[in-house]
């Protein structure tokens, strides 16, 4: 079965054809980092613009890649929630047009049930139940996969992502928007012991994790040695903050996925392509024995491919949608599909 995946959640045109699932034909992903970088974060009005100009093209490319038509396709999946509205609207629409053109299915997916389903694409043997940790720009949550579509939360965030976290950090160091990927870059080259950076627990809730104390001695470690005229060892401070991350949720994954009984983790989000937290991560499952599975980086970031996965499943389970989709700027993984 053919589906065509299309996302535009936040600020990447992207679309895919995929087949059975598991098998990417096309992943097309059009970046608008550069548009956005100039002001320090994503701009929704520029982001859901720049989507309407680009979209027609990504799709088409897409089926291009994939050496299909709009014909062969059996099913158009689209992220319809959680993101920015604005540019959720462009995807769902677009999609929406296609749908009642050719007489195919439309169907809605979730982004976060996407990034967690990238895995399906990268380890064929993966279905679930397992837990899996989720760490993207605008979220971190442990869930328990129970099914293709039956999520639980088991611990998220108390205040920011910590894709947010990185990003903020990397403002700090002088790093270009979004920091993430530059911190890991100049992390390797510092020594995570060169500054103490506050560990967090939440009472009563031992999944659960907070980065805003993180941020804030980031920040504060950078203005005190600005004061006192000092220069900060800036590959020292992006490298203990990497490692502060890492352990704030790698620990947390791993014995989520220990006491759920899977014995299976998996990782997915932007911020799963961080070294640190994939050091961490196999390093805590290979002591405790379970089995780990974080996808290549390139399926981390958001991408056509893991909406195209995610619609092929939700598609078997007979989930639809009609010409009077909307789309929602949040919407929890264990929340009922809003159609
Ligand atoms: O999942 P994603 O592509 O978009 C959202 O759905 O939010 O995640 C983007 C986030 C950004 O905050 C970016 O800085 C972060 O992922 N990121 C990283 C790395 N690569 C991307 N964070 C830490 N280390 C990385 N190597
Ligand atoms: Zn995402």
């Amino acid at each position: 079965m053919l589906i065509l995946g299309i996302e535009s959640s936040c600020d990447e045109t992207a679309a895919s054809v995929s087949r059975d699932g598991r098998e990417i034909l096309s992943n097309v992903v059009l970046s608008q980092i550069d548009m956005h970088a100039i002001y320090g974060g994503v701009v929704p009005e520029i982001a859901s613009r720049s989507h309407m100009e680009a979209i027609h093209g990504v799709v088409q490319q897409a089926l291009g890649d994939a050496g299909v038509r709009l014909s062969d396709i059996d099913g158009i999946a689209v992220t319809y929630a959680p993101g920015l509205i604005g540019a959720l609207l462009v995807g769902v629409n677009f999609a929406k047009g296609l749908a009642y053109a050719t007489g195919k299915p439309l169907i809605p997916v979730h982004h976060i049930k996407g990034h967690i389903a990238a895995n399906y694409i990268a380890f064929p043997e993966l279905k679930p139940p397992f837990t899996c940790l989720v760490v993207s720009g605008g979220h971190s949550l442990i869930a328990d996969v129970k099914t293709y579509q039956d999520m639980e939360i088991l611990g998220s965030t108390r205040d920011d992502a910590a894709g947010e976290a990185f990003d903020k950090a990397g403002r700090v160091l002088g790093l270009p928007y979004p920091g993430g990927a530059a911190i890991d870059r100049l992390a390797r080259e510092g020594n995570p012991k060169t500054y103490r950076l506050p560990k967090v627990k939440v009472d009563g809730a031992p999944w659960d994790f907070s980065f805003s104390g993180l941020k804030t001695a980031v920040v504060n470690t950078a203005h005190r040695a600005e004061q006192k005229g000092e220069a900060i060892d800036r590959a020292g401070l992006a490298a203990s903050f990497c490692h502060a991350v890492a352990e704030e949720l790698a620990p947390r994954a791993v014995d989520a996925a220990l006491k759920s009984g899977h014995g299976i983790l998996a990782a997915a989000g932007g911020v799963a392509a961080n070294s640190f937290l994939r050091e961490a991560l196999e390093r805590g499952c290979r002591k405790h024995g379970i089995r780990l599975y974080v996808p290549p980086i390139a399926l981390c970031g958001d991408n056509g491919a893991m909406i195209a996965c995610q619609g092929y499943y939700d598609m078997l389970s007979g989930l639809r949608a009609g010409t009077d989709l909307n789309a929602y700027p949040t919407l929890g993984i264990d929340e009922a599909p809003r159609i």
